[in-house]
């Protein structure tokens, strides 16, 4: 390992979120995030508002970052930022803002996959934080995206398991939907769900063969639920709904659980992380601790910070791969549909 100080800035707007950190040789300087609001109006992200809002955010954002890391601009030895997956016209903005900057600054640039990165977020240098060992199962849960990826070395990984329809974050936001909640639906369904029953409604289980997943079933199982039961008294969500929230969470816990159990039986793997907005919910964190005590595993959680999108992660990908000199040519383009 190199002995200079080494300070990547890290740039993330592949969805709704504009985001900008500072790693100086592994551990957080400065986290920023600049969350849009205006998607809250309409229920779910609208991508042409969400690449409006990331041109305006994005200079402040990464003012922010470079200040509250107390360092200079002129400091950095390389910029990273997300190429893909996610929304086209949100990449376009970091893409082309980080390939600007990097040739302003004449340092180089690094590309970063997101998905990648929600994995390896668990290589930020954190007190009281320790980094799975290889080969290890990364569950990625998020709104865009539910895999189970065997990960054999940093940038060795094969996808072993993921959804053939929804996201679990989908689920989750699109049942807050038919709850009447607001959007982004999945923290407050996890708020709702521990103070009720997580058996008052059983809601059926997908049967999707191997380690891959579907969540459009239990989505529409639970608006016709509500339809039926709302046809016989009008306040039935209103009445029920800490219990409806702790059924559907119980139910995707299991779901997500039942996968993650069958992938550490085939790999005979027992070092299990998570990552991507989902793994901020109370249920699957619990389930994951338990985990330990009842297979022997050990349990990689994140930090919430580092759950949902944020830059630190991007960062911290762009570190590792700055000690490998893995750099991007500048006529490198956004790609809405790489893979990991
Ligand atoms: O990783 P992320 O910020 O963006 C994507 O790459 O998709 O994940 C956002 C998703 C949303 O669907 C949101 O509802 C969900 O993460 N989420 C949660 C919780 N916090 C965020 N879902 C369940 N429980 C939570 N506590
Ligand atoms: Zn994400």
């Amino acid at each position: 390992m190199r002995s200079e100080n080494i300070y990547i800035l890290g740039i993330e707007s592949s969805c709704d979120d504009t985001a900008a950190a500072i790693i100086h040789n592994g551990k957080k300087l400065s986290n920023v995030v600049a969350n849009q609001q205006i998607h809250k109006e309409y229920g779910g992200v609208v991508p042409e508002l969400a690449s409006r809002a990331h041109q305006q955010n994005i200079v402040p954002v990464v003012q922010q970052a470079i200040a509250k890391a107390n360092i200079d601009k002129k400091q950095l030895s390389a910029i990273a930022f997300t190429r893909g997956p996610g929304l086209m016209g949100s990449l376009l903005v970091g893409t082309s803002f980080a390939k600007s900057l990097s040739l302003g600054l004449g340092i180089p640039l690094i590309e970063v996959n997101h998905m990648q990165a929600h994995i390896l977020a668990h290589f930020i240098d954190e007190e009281g934080y320790s980094q799975p060992n290889f080969p290890f199962l990364a569950m990625t849960i998020s709104g865009g995206h539910t895999q189970i990826v065997k990960v054999n070395d940093h940038f060795d990984m094969e996808v072993i398991g993921e959804t053939i329809d929804d996201a679990v974050g989908e689920a989750y936001d699109k049942s807050g939907k038919i709850l009447g909640l607001p959007y982004p639906a999945g923290p407050f369904i996890d708020k709702l769900a521990q103070k009720g029953n997580p058996k008052a409604f059983p809601f059926p289980k997908p049967q999707v063969k191997g380690l891959d997943f579907s969540f459009s079933g239990l989505k529409t199982a639970i608006l016709y639920f509500v339809q039926k039961n709302e046809k016989e008294n009008p306040n039935f969500i209103k009445e029920n709904l800490e219990d409806i929230c702790a059924s559907i969470q119980h139910t995707i816990v299991n779901i997500l659980m039942d996968k993650l159990k069958k992938a550490s039986k085939k790999t005979g793997i027992k070092e299990i992380a998570i990552g991507g907005g989902v793994s901020a919910n109370s249920g699957i964190r619990k389930a994951l601790m338990e985990g330990e005590k009842k297979y022997g595993w050990t349990a990689y959680i994140p930090k919430f910070e580092y759950t949902t999108d944020n830059a630190a992660m991007i960062a911290i990908v762009g570190y590792l791969k700055y000690l490998n000199d893995d750099f991007a040519d500048h006529d490198i383009a956004a790609n809405a549909r790489v893979k990991i």
